[in-house]
């Protein structure tokens, strides 16, 4: 990350934004998982959800991998959507967005379709980003989409358009709230306060009652409030009694269903759902010039990497003031898609895993069956044509694997794979030069028990040579 988005993250610390929780940002694969993110402290009504939270969460912990749309007036700068505030745009001038604000009709279609093609099994959209402009209808504001440039419900066009690909679907709503005039003053006048909190409390009534079921609320940064004073109790108790099944984020100040950690993949301690958000470059909001794409190989890691931790992905798109989608975006997402066609089982329903890390391979598990994602191939090295026992054939070792494997295949074709195994390893021969696939080979190893890496734990099984023993 560059030193733009690190001196964000600490200003948005210093304003106490739930948001910033996480504060190492890196899109980075390499990122260690880690336990014990911190939490809030569990209210009464996060009691209350826990009772129903399996159950309501049971097909988020398959699903695995969401969309994240970032879109709203800053589309049209076209310069992330902090534009508003980090370029001191004067409300009167940014209000003029609203009315240039004129997207093609039925633009989540195409979000829809292509989170569709890249196996993504759930859409989160910002319904109300921090610039406070509405995507829907509502009755509060005229600050919304169907009275201003678009002249229709958004909001409605993407519920339609996810529905209509089997998608689930989930709000995304900033509790800042930088247009609208109680949204900074609540922290001091309380009158003001409560204006504004009626009126967050309004708009999200809207949103749960408007659009049939919701499945995913997503809160977002509560500066400047206090959870006492957003009333964020009352505010899930009435999302609760709406939208029975709905899981929430805590993001509003209470624990919520998941822990969310932005641009960084880090397990919540186990037991405790979390979802990684990413972007797919650096920005969030549509950003013209912003080409720091990332690849399909990063993203397939990235996905494994919150498989393997039990938490999900989800993934950014910002789309153009139109609502097409950057085409780079199209590209990466299409080949994830391609890859999850034929690999999906090692990711989609997977269970949390306990591996050392790899820098060439990541792996997830499904009850007994370990899955070696092999980014990085080993091909062969050319000095072994050089050496008697050359073959032509790549070699993968995995060292501290416990306990025994029974069988091993090439996901993708279901080819055998042979192999062997002793103490320190697990050698899969035979393999081809090449890698079979790309931007991962896919290996699944069925084991006599849950499968756990460990290479540490050869350590002291070194001296087997005598190597430093007078
Ligand atoms: C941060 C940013 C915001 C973005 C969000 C996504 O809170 O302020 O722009 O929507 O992260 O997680």
């Amino acid at each position: 990350m560059h030193w733009l988005e690190s001196s964000r993250r600490s200003f948005l610390k210093q304003l106490g934004a739930a948001g910033a929780l996480a504060l190492s940002a890196s899109g980075s694969s390499a990122d260690a998982l880690s336990t014990g993110a911190a939490q809030a402290s569990p209210s009464a009504s996060d009691e209350k959800q826990a009772d129903t939270r399996a159950q309501r969460m049971a097909w988020w912990h398959q699903a695995k991998f969401g969309m994240f749309i970032h879109w709203g007036l800053y589309s049209v700068i076209g310069q992330h959507e902090w534009a508003m505030e980090v370029e001191g745009v004067p409300i009167p001038q940014y209000e003029l967005l609203a009315k240039n604000f004129k997207p093609r009709p039925n633009a989540a279609r195409d979000w829809a379709r292509l989170a569709k093609r890249a196996g993504q099994k759930y859409m989160v959209m910002t319904t109300k980003h921090h610039e406070g402009f509405c995507h829907w209808d509502t009755k509060l504001t005229d600050y919304c989409a169907p009275k201003q440039g678009p002249g229709r419900d958004l909001v409605r066009e993407f519920v339609d358009a996810a529905r209509e690909e089997g998608l689930r679907v989930g709000f995304y709503y900033s509790l800042m709230d930088w247009h609208h005039p109680d949204g900074a003053r609540c922290k001091t006048d309380e009158a003001a306060r409560k204006r504004f909190v009626e009126y967050t409390h309004g708009l999200i009534r809207e949103l749960m009652t408007n659009y049939g079921k919701i499945d995913v609320l997503w809160y977002d940064v509560d500066w400047p409030l206090t959870p006492e004073q957003w009333e964020s109790e009352r505010m899930n108790q009435m999302v609760f009694e709406l939208q029975p099944d709905i899981i929430v984020n805590n993001r509003n100040g209470l624990e919520g269903d998941f822990s969310t950690p932005e641009q960084e993949i880090r397990a919540a301690a186990s037991g405790r759902a979390w979802e990684t958000c990413m972007t797919l470059n650096d920005s969030w909001g549509f950003n013209r010039y912003d080409d720091a794409w990332k690849t399909p190989k990063t993203i397939v890691d990235n996905l494994a990497t919150c498989a393997r931790g039990g938490g999900n992905y989800l993934l950014n798109i910002g789309p153009m003031p139109d609502g097409s989608i950057p085409p780079e975006s199209v590209t990466v997402l299409e080949a994830v898609g391609k890859w999850l066609d034929t690999n999906g089982t090692s990711i989609y329903g997977t269970d949390r895993g306990n591996f050392s890390w790899n820098t060439n391979a990541n792996y997830t598990r499904r009850g007994n069956t370990l899955y070696i994602h092999q980014h990085f191939w080993p091909g062969h090295t050319p000095a072994a044509e050089w050496l008697s026992f050359y073959q032509p054939e790549a070699v993968i070792a995995i060292g501290g694997l416990k306990p025994k494997a029974l069988s091993a295949k090439l996901l993708k074709t279901g080819q055998p794979i042979k192999f062997t195994q002793d103490e320190f390893r697990l050698r899969l021969t035979g393999l081809p030069v090449q890698a079979p696939d790309q931007p991962a080979t896919v290996i699944a190893v069925e084991c006599d028990g849950e499968p756990v890496i460990d290479h540490e734990a050869n350590r002291p099984l070194w001296p087997r040579y005598k190597v430093g023993i007078s």
